[in-house]
């Protein structure tokens, strides 16, 4: 650990909701949202103590051994009383457990002047994603980190300037990222193969060229969505409702249960309105709420 005179003794960050995926990019695409966040706030300590509140604090272990923000702090060598506000709701497709690592990341990083490179925050994080998932996946760290669209790679992270609207609807259905991730079938085809490059590349495009059509038209992944849709009760009906409301694209959100529709920003009340009735239509409460793409995580104070 490097300590120096513009080492603080407080800081406190916003950490955004993330979704993961968008159809095509399993474990690669990952986009940050302007809306719901965790408030991260660490203080210097001589031993890692957590304390969670907030959406769903109840189901976070507060030890630090198999907390997510814990594993980072051990990661970075880096002790400290963290205290994390829940915006967002853990198990709900949209990057909860990433959130509070790639909030707790940033943190420390500027608590102790560690110097690290968005890459390296974007490891460590990732190390904390292991702890709750089994798996380092960088796809909600990425952009929870550094905003907008990101494409994780094994030799780092893709930044892609973007900017659409979307709706997310979050159905009253437990799916934790393990179970998600247990539903996946473990070989593909290579007619499989084949149709996911070719959609995930109209996903890099639409975003690129901001044609929000082209990116709705690769926002599918016949492997992945077709193992998790199952989990989720009511996904059909409220994404078929979703597409004739005029969203250009709809998916899982991460490994859900969230969904995630891509729309022209003043289609996101109707877009809102179909997926919460789609899910009612099978019997499942949802509530939804309006996004855009937004930034990495702030820092919103320190001393
Ligand atoms: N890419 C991950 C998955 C995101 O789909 O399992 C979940 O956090």
């Amino acid at each position: 650990m490097v300590e120096t005179l513009e080492s603080q003794a407080m800081v406190e960050v916003r950490a955004p909701a993330t979704s993961a995926n968008v159809g095509s990019g399993f474990d690669v695409f990952g986009v940050a949202l302007d809306k719901p966040a965790d408030i991260v706030r660490v203080e210097r300590a001589d031993e890692t103590s957590i304390q969670v509140h907030g959406a769903g604090a109840q189901y976070i272990p507060e030890d630090p051994e198999k907390n997510t923000a814990g594993k980072v702090a051990e990661m970075l060598d880096a002790p400290a009383y963290i205290e994390i506000d829940k915006g967002v709701r853990p198990s709900s497709g949209l990057g909860s457990s990433a959130a509070s690592a790639a909030g707790v990341a940033v943190a420390l990083d500027e608590l102790y002047d560690l110097g690290l490179t968005d890459q390296e925050l974007v490891e460590a994080a990732a190390e904390g994603e292991r702890v709750v998932s089994g798996s380092a996946h960088q796809d909600n760290v990425a952009p929870c980190i550094m905003g907008g669209f990101t494409v994780s790679g094994d030799d780092g992270t893709l930044q892609l300037p973007a900017e659409f609207y979307c709706v997310l609807a979050l159905p009253d259905v437990i799916v934790s990222t393990s179970d998600g991730r247990d539903a996946l079938p473990r070989e593909v085809s290579l007619e499989q193969r084949a149709t996911t490059v070719a959609d995930a590349s109209k996903v890099v495009a639409g975003v690129l060229q901001n044609d929000i059509d082209l990116l709705g038209r690769g926002m599918k992944d016949e492997v992945v969505e077709n193992a998790r849709a199952p989990l989720i009760d009511g996904y059909e009906d409220a994404k078929e409702a979703a597409l004739d409301a005029g969203a250009a694209g709809v998916t899982i959100s991460g490994s859900g249960p969230s969904v995630l529709a891509v729309c022209r920003r003043e289609q996101r009340p109707d877009v809102a309105e179909a997926l919460v009735e789609g899910f009612w239509s099978a019997d499942v409460e949802a509530k939804a709420y309006q996004a855009k793409v937004g930034d990495g995580v702030q820092v919103l104070s320190r001393r």
